[in-house]
């Protein structure tokens, strides 16, 4: 047995981990026969890489960016902003949905429907320094109980350089997802882009879905998009979601929102390593990535 298989809250699925009570492995099948529109917009990450962000700045755009839209969700269940399509009963919905449907998922490449590798619908691609993505996702393993609770960070940081965790590694997901980029309508945008420049990614993203905002809905979006901002508002923040989901004694969702924290958590022999393997998976990746502010 591998550490996945022997992990209680994973299911490894065709080359994936999927997780144990949230994901079902038949229903997640199915995901791949759903009918796409034109409409349709998928959000994909690798887990901590900004995915909630992505969906509160969808939203708000949906909305014009009116923070109103916001308030007629529900902050006692697991408050998502969008739904995930991988979550265990989301796929019925998704049928009938008004358009247009936006969703997110960390689902890798070969489990999506393949209408979106012929241009039908949208994905976009969030990526975040994969340094900052394993101490983020360390400190979420903390706080989220469908999560194993890492022994340290010595432990986790093993976990992550094999996958064994949900996701799977974190190289084979971006290297998969960047892969099919010419066949899909695929915007591919950063973390440390819209730390860098919130104003210009919400732009970017706007035009990206053709939605035509006046300056003043555009700042809007941005202004409630911010991280101290976002934090102010339950249903973005996680912090009503309820304590059988998340130890919210163990720490906030809403942790840092900052580039470069790995620093605070890599040894000198970690970072090391992390370069070499980093180095070897991408080699033939074409973009590089922001480390420190
Ligand atoms: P940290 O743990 O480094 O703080 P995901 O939504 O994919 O799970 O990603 C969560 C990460 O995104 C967390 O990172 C969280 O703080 C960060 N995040 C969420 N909203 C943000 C925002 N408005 N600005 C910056 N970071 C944000």
């Amino acid at each position: 047995l591998n550490d996945a298989e022997k992990n209680p809250t994973l299911v490894p699925h065709r080359g994936f981990n999927l997780i144990s009570g949230t994901h079902d492995p038949d229903d997640v099948d199915q995901i791949y026969n759903l009918e796409i529109r034109d409409s349709d917009v998928f959000v994909v990450t690798y887990p901590k890489s900004g995915t909630i962000w992505m969906q509160q700045i969808l939203l708000l755009l949906e909305a014009k960016g009116d923070v109103s839209a916001i308030n007629h969700l529900n902050n006692h269940s697991n408050g998502d902003l969008i739904p995930w399509i991988e979550l265990n009963g989301n796929r019925q919905a998704f049928i009938t949905a008004p358009s247009p449907r936006l969703r997110v998922t960390h689902l890798q490449h070969q489990f999506l429907p393949p209408a979106l590798s012929q241009k039908k619908g949208k994905v976009i691609y969030v990526a975040r320094n994969p340094k900052d993505v394993l101490v983020s996702y360390f400190h979420f393993h903390k706080l989220a109980n469908m999560l194993e609770t890492p022994k340290d960070f010595d432990d986790f940081f093993e976990k992550f350089m094999r996958g064994d965790v949900f996701g799977c590694s974190w190289f084979e997901h971006i290297k998969t997802w960047y892969s099919h980029k010419d066949d899909m309508n695929m915007l591919f945008i950063t973390y440390e882009e819209m730390i860098q420049d919130l104003h210009s990614a919400v732009e970017k993203i706007s035009s990206f879905l053709g939605k035509e905002l006046t300056d003043e809905q555009l700042a809007s979006v941005v202004k409630h998009s911010t991280f101290n901002n976002m934090r102010k508002i339950p249903q973005a923040s996680y912090e009503k979601v309820p304590d059988d989901l998340l130890s919210h004694q163990n720490g906030r969702f809403m942790r840092k929102g900052i580039i470069g924290d790995w620093r605070n958590h890599f040894t000198q022999a970690q970072n090391e390593r992390f370069d070499q393997v980093f180095l070897r998976e991408m080699e033939d990746f074409p973009l590089t990535f922001t480390w420190d502010m």
